[in-house]
């Protein structure tokens, strides 16, 4: 049987992706939490998987060195989309892209008033685009994780970040401002592994949609 590789994302992605594999039928041998093993065999002979940063995961199924991979939307409209087929919506990882702001900012007045406004974000490439759509001129600063201490200490007005329960902004005092979109997991294929290993990829695809769509 061909050998297939599944790129997965480390933290709390995987504790959402490891049942939704179980129920397609690939369990690994050793916790990937625990493991200090980049490279998982699971109970699926033909099934090996590898745990990366999130952002890591589409350069990893672009370039085939994965077939398959779990990715965060945003994560995949940051990457840019190139190179990946998108089959499915897995609904697992579901959180919303927003922009927020300190509570006592005024940014509908900011906006209005056609200032300069200072984002910071994780998202450049999709909160440039969501601000350009809208016409708005924003100077965006790249971070890389703790968006949310931003605005609190003066680095910016406003960040583009995740959010889900809205704990992180209530403890930071921050506030949704506007949404963005919702964002869920997604599974891609290298198109070039579908093509050379269909017989053995199409299956697998089938059980994910079986486990995520029950
Ligand atoms: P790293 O720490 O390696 O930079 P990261 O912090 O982006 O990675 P996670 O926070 O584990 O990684 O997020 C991985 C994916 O899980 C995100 O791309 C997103 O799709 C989803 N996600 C992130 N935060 C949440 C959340 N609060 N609720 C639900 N899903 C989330
Ligand atoms: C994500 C995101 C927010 C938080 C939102 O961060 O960046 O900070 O979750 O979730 P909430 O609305 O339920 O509080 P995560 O916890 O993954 O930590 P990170 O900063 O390491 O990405």
């Amino acid at each position: 049987m061909p050998a297939l590789t599944i790129a997965l994302s480390k933290g709390r992605l995987l504790d959402e992706t490891l049942p939704l594999l179980a129920r397609a039928g690939v369990i690994p041998v050793e916790d990937p939490n625990a493991s200090r093993k980049l490279i998982v065999a699971t109970s699926h002979a033909a099934v090996s998987l590898v745990v990366l940063r999130a952002t890591d995961v589409p350069t990893y199924v672009q370039y085939g060195a994965a077939d398959l991979g779990v990715a965060g939307k945003d994560v995949l409209l940051e990457h840019g989309n190139e190179g990946l087929y998108q089959p499915l919506d897995l609904r697992i990882g579901l959180c919303r892209l927003v922009v927020a702001t300190r509570r006592d900012y005024d940014w509908r007045g900011s906006v209005q008033r056609g200032g300069r406004i200072r984002v910071a974000t994780k998202y450049v490439r999709t909160a440039r685009e969501h601000f350009a759509a809208k016409g708005m001129h924003v100077d965006l600063i790249h971070l890389y994780g703790s968006m949310e201490l931003a605005p609190l200490v003066g680095l910016a007005d406003a960040i583009v970040d995740l959010v889900d329960t809205g704990n992180t902004l209530r403890a930071n005092r921050l506030r949704v401002v506007e949404e963005i979109m919702p964002v869920s997991s997604r599974l891609i294929v290298n198109p070039a592994s579908l093509k050379l290993q269909r017989a053995a990829i199409a299956p697998l695809i089938e059980a994910f949609r079986k486990a995520s769509h029950g």
